[in-house]
């Protein structure tokens, strides 16, 4: 549904998204992961056909986002980041008045407008003012403007930013509802909300794709856990400093002392390197008693933290 090839935008004086390639198929729901300003935003505003590639192509179905625009912008829906709404207008007003500019006439305007109010949960709001609305309804609405004239394809960036746990909650759950039906792109900064809603993950960072892969495999691929508990019994801080100088641990926290002097600590090591043998090894040359010795299973957001922050760290 959606073959982006070798895409690259620069702005004056920087690089924005630089050679990425991606492919959404048809009926997946993709996460477009990663930090503000790893380019999301621009990738998703070529693919709307709202800013032009510096170099490489994108298409929508088979549709040059540029040289058929049109026909490629009829199969999405696209909402922006900051929806732009009329606060003065009704829900319905707004919706028949958006469906009209998309080109829907007559019997369809109708139509279309209460199924898409009635899909995003906005029936009971139609008659409000848009003004009056809480930023969740808001973005219900943008949402319902999206659906308006039928995409088979949604690319909703950042939908949940700004709203409260509940209002997220709600939003995603419209998103996993609506992904029964459509194809998705959704960018969100916000790791939690891939790994409950998406197929797949899109990893971009500094304007290059760092990772594609279903969220499972991503943390699939982090072959060791990088996170240690351990508890022991011996003097606290000439246990941290041996510790710290076995190879690959990269820190160590202190958790908690109780009154007989069982120690816990938090390990963090380097990935792809299991540190808990010369952990007991050291332990059990040190004499102090080890009762706890557990490696954390890797989570999505390991492989978040390790793919966007490995070459600033190194
Ligand atoms: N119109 C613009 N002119 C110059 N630089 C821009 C413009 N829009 C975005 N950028 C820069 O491009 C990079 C990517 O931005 P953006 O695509 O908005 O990222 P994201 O949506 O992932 O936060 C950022 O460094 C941002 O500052
Ligand atoms: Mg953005």
């Amino acid at each position: 549904m959606i073959q982006v090839s070798n895409l690259t935008k620069r702005y004056v004086g920087r690089t924005a998204v630089d050679q990425i390639s991606f492919e959404v198929g048809q009926g997946e729901v993709v996460g477009f992961l990663g930090p503000n300003g790893a380019g999301k935003t621009t990738t998703i505003r070529i693919l709307t056909g709202y800013l032009p590639a510096s170099s490489g192509t994108a298409s929508i179905a088979g549709f040059d986002v540029f040289r058929d625009s049109m026909e490629a912008r009829r199969r999405i829906g696209y909402m922006p980041e900051n929806v732009p709404l009329y606060e003065d207008m009704r829900v319905k007003e707004y919706l028949r008045f958006r469906a009209q500019l998309k080109g829907l006439r007559g019997r369809d305007v109708r139509k279309n407008v209460g199924e898409a109010m009635d899909l995003c949960g906005l029936t009971e709001m139609r008659s409000k003012m848009i003004g009056s609305l809480s930023k969740g309804y808001r973005q219900r609405v943008g949402l319902a403007d999206a659906l308006l004239h039928k995409p088979e394809l949604l690319i909703l960036d950042e939908p949940t930013n700004g709203l409260d746990p509940n209002q997220i909650r709600r939003v995603r759950e419209l998103i996993k509802q609506l992904g029964l039906t459509h194809t998705i792109l959704v960018s969100t900064h916000i790791l939690s909300e891939v790994e409950m809603t998406c197929d797949r993950v899109i990893i971009l960072d500094r304007g290059k794709v760092r990772a594609c892969d279903t969220p499972a495999n991503l943390v699939g691929r982090m072959r060791t856990a990088r996170t240690i508990s351990l508890e022991l019994q011996a003097e606290a801080p000439l246990a941290i400093d041996k510790i710290k100088t076995l190879p690959g641990v990269k820190k160590v926290v202190k958790e908690s002392i109780d009154e007989n002097g069982w120690t816990r600590l938090t390990v963090r090591a380097e990935s792809g390197r299991d540190v808990r043998e010369s952990i007991a090894l050291i332990a059990a040359d040190n004499a102090w008693p080890l009762r706890e010795l557990h490696a954390h299973k890797a989570t999505l957001e390991d492989v978040f933290v390790e793919i966007t922050q490995s070459e600033h760290s190194s």
